[in-house]
């Protein structure tokens, strides 16, 4: 018997960065611990894959709490990039997630200095079974003032090209949104030698508590994330795709099949999800399922057909 048109599953598989991903559903950094913890509640192998929480050269303790504040619509967060450091992750984490078979891992790694880039991605080379580093550019360079690397584009440019020279595994630069124009630095990354973009990361911004006449959040200022971002985010996605022959990972607010596709269709060959994460640990794996039945609906045969589709005349 043959299979008929509507019963054929569809192709959801997406390559980027030379990476094949089994979807294009990826659980984004600092909103799914290094991967291991969400074991018991989300099917790792479901997922495209993961990126861990940002990796340091040394262990850090972050911020002081408060540090999360819910907003119409969205949350602020100021972790301050607690993490365990490049070589705890190496020696308590990643052990554990090579013995689960078909997950792409993906580490995401920052730094205040060109330096500290460099030095936490030649320790993590020394790790097997990392896929692709990312690399966090919303970070201050405290040698030059506290801008951050990401919102001046010869700091960009020195970051991504040192970042380069560490290391053969691909390398996909996430861009902070906190920037006039997303496309010239989607471009500059290309140039100093990333292999794909991904977008966006929070968005700086604040709450206050009227009684008190104190900020919500300890550090006073704070990432945005989540729905409320979502449309500025999609622009993003949009112009930085148009800038770069690079693949382009979109994410800001995705919590739906729906949102996905949105994303695709903007220029995203990939996307990832934060936020919707801490509303629903099992949300990325659901939302796998969705897209499979969205594709299924609408006739999507290959899913990757998507991406840069959008119509506009
Ligand atoms: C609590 C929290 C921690 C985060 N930590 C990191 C991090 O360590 N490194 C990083 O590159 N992005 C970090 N992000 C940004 C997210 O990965 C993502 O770019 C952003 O939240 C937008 O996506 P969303 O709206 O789906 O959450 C963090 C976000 C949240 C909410």
């Amino acid at each position: 018997m043959t299979t008929s048109h509507a019963n054929r599953k569809p192709d959801l598989s997406v390559t980027v960065a030379g990476i094949e991903f089994k979807n294009p559903v990826i659980a984004a950094s600092g909103t799914f611990g290094y991967g291991i913890e969400f074991e018991d509640v989300v099917h790792l192998d479901k997922i495209g894959g993961f990126v861990v929480k940002g990796l340091s050269k040394e262990p850090m303790a972050g911020n002081p709490p408060p540090r999360l504040y819910e907003t119409a619509a969205g949350m602020l967060n100021a972790i301050g990039l607690q993490n365990i450091g490049a070589q705890a992750f190496l020696d308590e984490k990643l052990p554990k997630l090579r013995e689960i078979k078909n997950i792409v891992v993906l580490a995401n790694v920052f730094g205040y200095t060109r330096e500290d880039y460099e030095r936490t991605i030649q320790i993590l080379n020394e790790g097997e079974g990392i896929a692709a580093y990312e690399l966090n550019v919303s970070c201050p360079n405290t040698a030059q003032g506290g801008i951050q690397f990401g919102s001046d584009p010869r700091l960009l440019d020195e970051v991504v090209a040192t970042a380069r020279h560490s290391t053969q595994r691909p390398l996909i630069v996430k861009l902070s949104p906190n920037v006039t124009s997303i496309a010239q630095m989607a471009y500059v990354a290309q140039e100093a030698g990333a292999d794909a973009i991904s977008l966006v990361n929070t968005f700086v911004a604040m709450a206050i508590d009227a009684e008190t006449r104190r900020p919500r959040i300890a550090n006073v200022t704070a990432g945005l994330s989540g729905p409320a971002i979502k449309p500025i985010a999609l622009r993003m996605v949009y112009d930085a795709a148009k800038a770069v022959k690079i693949p382009v990972i979109g994410m800001g607010g995705i919590a739906s099949a729906v949102d996905i596709i949105e994303f695709m269709l903007a220029g995203a060959s990939a996307i990832q999800i934060g936020t919707a994460s801490y509303w629903d640990p099992c949300a990325t794996e659901k939302i796998v399922e969705e897209l499979q039945e969205w594709c299924v609906d609408h006739k999507i045969e290959k899913l990757a057909s998507v991406t840069g589709g959008l119509l506009t005349d």
